[in-house]
């Protein structure tokens, strides 16, 4: 009887129709699943699909990981010493009241949404672009809204605007996009900024910002300097390395970030993953390491990829390029696997018959260029 009840109670749940109908993400491909499936040597596998920091975990970090491991038993302290680290990292007169930390870029993105979105509200997004911004705002009820790209993947201004109303809450930009890799300039950046009404908050999602080597791309931190309705996001998973940790933080207005910790939980940040990020951060070495290892192999990469007969190439800011092969995408990315690379299919990304390649370690990269050629040539 009591059984009977507490079934009856369990099927008549109050489900939210948005997170019912939201798609559950998938990632990109993990080495297990090459090793399982092709039965290959994992340390023979190169991961080329997910624009990870392809170096090793440096010597700081893990010491720093060790040594926080000490002290488990008490809670973790607060992120305000990472916050001011990462205020002298990037400069520009910020102070530590201008970062919120979240467990990934991820995480960030969700509580801004939550911050920001009613049932019902509008959200803009310029497709093609990274599909959890449509992920966290679906579930919340939220009308998303798109103004897409041009064809040569830079943004449309005009469209952008023509799609604000009185209920557009947020306008997500992000420089360089993934996954064409191309920017958002000064010009434009200024020219939505002057004509956006002030109710709509621009999510500037700038992951991959340390990779860009163009001059002319949007400047989001004299916005925030200015105090803009503007929020950037970055994350310790491309540059800092950490992807395996999970970290990301926002920048913005103190007004702004005041407001989103409230939306935290206490004590969301563990002790590990805080002291992990203070280490990457310190290491300028890795860092310069990595961007200056990006920034020589992105060229070699792109004019590999140009190189070959059948393969159409985005030049890109980031650390992956964007290519199409004539050939059907999934059948390309499915015969690398055979040959122990992964690279990522976009139709996910809303663009079906395209993949996106992740700057590697010239090894890396050297093997994703011999096996494409044969495998386009065959
Ligand atoms: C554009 C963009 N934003 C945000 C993220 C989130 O990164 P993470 O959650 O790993 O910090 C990614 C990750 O690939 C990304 O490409």
């Amino acid at each position: 009887m009591g059984n009977e009840l507490t079934i009856e109670r369990m099927q008549t749940l109050n489900f939210r129709q948005s997170q019912l109908d939201s798609p559950i993400y998938k990632g990109g491909n993990p080495i297990s699943l090459l090793v399982e499936k092709f039965g290959l040597d994992p340390e023979a596998i190169n991961k080329l699909g997910s624009n990870e920091n392809p170096l090793p975990t440096p010597d700081s970090v893990k010491k720093a990981i060790a040594q926080a491991t000490h002290e488990l038993n008490r809670y973790p302290p607060t992120s305000a010493e990472l916050s001011e680290q990462l205020a002298a990292y990037i400069g520009r007169d910020l102070v530590a009241d201008n970062f919120v930390i979240g467990n990934g870029g991820c995480e960030v993105l969700d509580l801004i949404a939550k911050s920001f979105v009613d049932p019902g509200d509008e959200a803009i997004i310029c497709r093609p672009t990274f599909p959890i911004y449509d992920l966290t705002l679906r579930r919340l009820g939220a009308n998303v809204v798109y103004a897409d790209m041009n064809d040569d993947f830079t943004y449309n201004v005009e469209r952008i605007l023509a799609a604000v109303t009185d209920k557009t809450r947020l306008l997500y930009m992000t420089t360089p996009n993934n996954p064409t890799g191309t920017i958002l300039t000064k010009a434009e950046q200024d020219e939505l900024i002057s004509r956006l009404p002030k109710h709509v908050l621009i999510v500037a999602d700038e992951v991959y910002w340390q990779f860009n080597t163009d001059e002319s791309m949007a400047d989001s931190l004299r916005y925030v300097q200015e105090d803009a309705n503007i929020v950037i996001l970055h994350s310790f998973s491309k540059l800092f390395g950490l992807a395996g940790l999970r970290m990301g933080y926002a920048i913005g207005p103190e007004r702004i970030i005041s407001y989103l910790k409230r939306g935290q939980l206490p004590f969301h940040m563990n002790a590990v993953s805080i002291a992990a990020g203070m280490a990457a951060v310190a290491d300028r070495d890795q860092i310069e390491e990595t961007i200056s290892m990006t920034l020589t192999e992105r060229p070699k990469l792109t004019a590999g990829l140009a190189a070959i007969d059948g393969i159409e190439v985005v030049p890109s800011q980031a650390n992956f390029v964007l290519i199409k092969p004539e050939k059907d995408s999934k059948e390309v990315e499915e015969a690398l696997q055979s040959q122990g690379v992964i690279v990522r299919d976009l139709t996910n990304f809303y663009m079906p018959g395209y993949l996106r390649v992740s700057v590697g370690q010239p090894h890396e990269n050297e093997a994703l260029l011999d096996a494409l050629t044969k495998i386009i040539a065959s």
